[in-house]
């Protein structure tokens, strides 16, 4: 039996002091890797069937997959740095749930539920997820935490009170040699097994070197400053004023982009313009050909939305991440990041 090494757990905002976290001790702080894989590439191989109201944007897609255990149960789940909650679909989810992509409750018997404690986020795409809130025992290539709190999503009835916890990352930082973790997520014909490194830099997986960026303060965001881009080779510098615009300037070389709403989108045969951002002195290429939600019009048009979204700033994570090692470290506010190795 593993020692069981009780770890403080800072709460914002709230104390709880019932759901202590505690991670089954290693001899030693060690890293993993955990495989990850694209949902379209997961669902295609058949080895998850997604049907239904589950898989609503999620299908056909670049959202990054890794198997989570909660209690013995392992499920494939998207992996998030804009989550700020582990959250799972269950069977406390009211929608139709086919195939074997939700959490049953009731089959884990490691499952405590926070009487009164919901959770509900929502996403920059407009979907969202909402739930009770539970702990549960949660295993990450090989690293488990017992009495993670967990959301169990449910669409339908909101309870009285909302609950902030620590992120799986804040859980597990003191049981790494780092409190890092890095995103090599390849991808393209003959690329290499996308991974998420949790605890170490694998060096075999860039090529030069590491550029340091501090992440933007204020925001919860991994957000950070690029000063000059380039559309098809041709140079931008960012100014105070045209900060944020970077996407007009790709778009308008994207054949048949159009705006609606706020989202861009285009023709799903569209052809791309190179994009690279200057980050920290490395150009950081951003490969948008592999993410695109392509949805059906009433008039049966198919047509994609973008990888690359305004906001207040440009936001993309997938196409960014797709081209570019890149290592989160919360505790330093910073990122690095240096071309990837396919
Ligand atoms: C959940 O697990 C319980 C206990 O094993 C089982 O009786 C039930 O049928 C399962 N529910 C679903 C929806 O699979
Ligand atoms: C959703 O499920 C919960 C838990 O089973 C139930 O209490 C609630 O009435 C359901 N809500 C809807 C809208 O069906
Ligand atoms: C979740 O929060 C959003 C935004 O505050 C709100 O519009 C929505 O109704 C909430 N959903 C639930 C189920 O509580
Ligand atoms: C379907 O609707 C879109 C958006 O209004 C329009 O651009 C497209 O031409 C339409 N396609 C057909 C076949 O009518």
């Amino acid at each position: 039996m593993p020692r069981i090494r009780p770890l403080l757990v800072t709460l914002l905002g709230l104390l709880y002091s019932a759901a202590a976290v505690n991670i089954e001790e290693q001899p030693e702080r060690r890293g993993f890797s955990l495989p990850a894989t694209r949902a379209s590439e997961r669902y295609q191989a058949g080895k998850r069937s997604v049907t239904g109201t589950v898989d609503g944007t999620h299908n056909n897609d670049g959202s990054v997959l890794v198997d989570v255990t909660f209690g013995s149960q392992t499920l494939p789940v998207v992996f998030d740095t804009a989550s700020s909650i582990l959250w799972v679909w269950s069977t406390y989810y009211n929608g139709s749930l086919t195939g074997d992509l939700y959490y049953n409750i009731s089959a884990s018997t490691t499952w405590a539920q926070l009487p009164g404690y919901t959770f509900n986020i929502s996403y920059q795409d407009g979907s969202g997820s909402s739930g009770v809130v539970g702990t549960d025992k949660v295993t990450m290539g090989g690293l488990t935490v017992t009495g993670a709190t967990l959301g169990a999503a449910n669409a339908g009835t909101p309870g009285p009170t909302t609950v902030t916890k620590n992120t799986w990352m804040q859980n597990i930082a003191s049981s790494l040699p780092s409190p890092i973790f890095a995103a090599y997520l390849p991808w393209g014909t003959g690329a290499a097994q996308s991974s998420i490194d949790f605890g170490y830099i694998d060096s075999s997986k860039y090529t030069g070197t590491l550029s340091t960026v501090p992440l933007i303060s204020g925001t919860s965001r991994w957000a950070f400053t690029s000063t000059s881009y380039y559309v098809n080779g041709v140079h931008y510098s960012v100014t105070s004023t045209s900060s944020g615009s970077a996407f007009m300037a790709y778009y308008a070389k994207v054949p048949g982009a159009y705006e609606d709403s706020g989202a861009w989108f285009f023709p799903c045969s569209t052809t791309f313009p190179s994009l690279t951002l200057d980050v920290g002195g490395v150009q950081a290429p951003v490969n948008h050909v592999i993410d695109a939600y392509s949805l059906t019009l009433a008039n049966g048009t198919r047509i994609c939305r973008g990888g690359i979204q305004p906001s207040t700033s440009m936001i993309f994570g997938q196409v960014f991440l797709a081209s570019n090692y890149v290592v989160f470290n919360d505790a330093a506010s910073t990122i690095q990041i240096a071309n990837i190795v396919f």
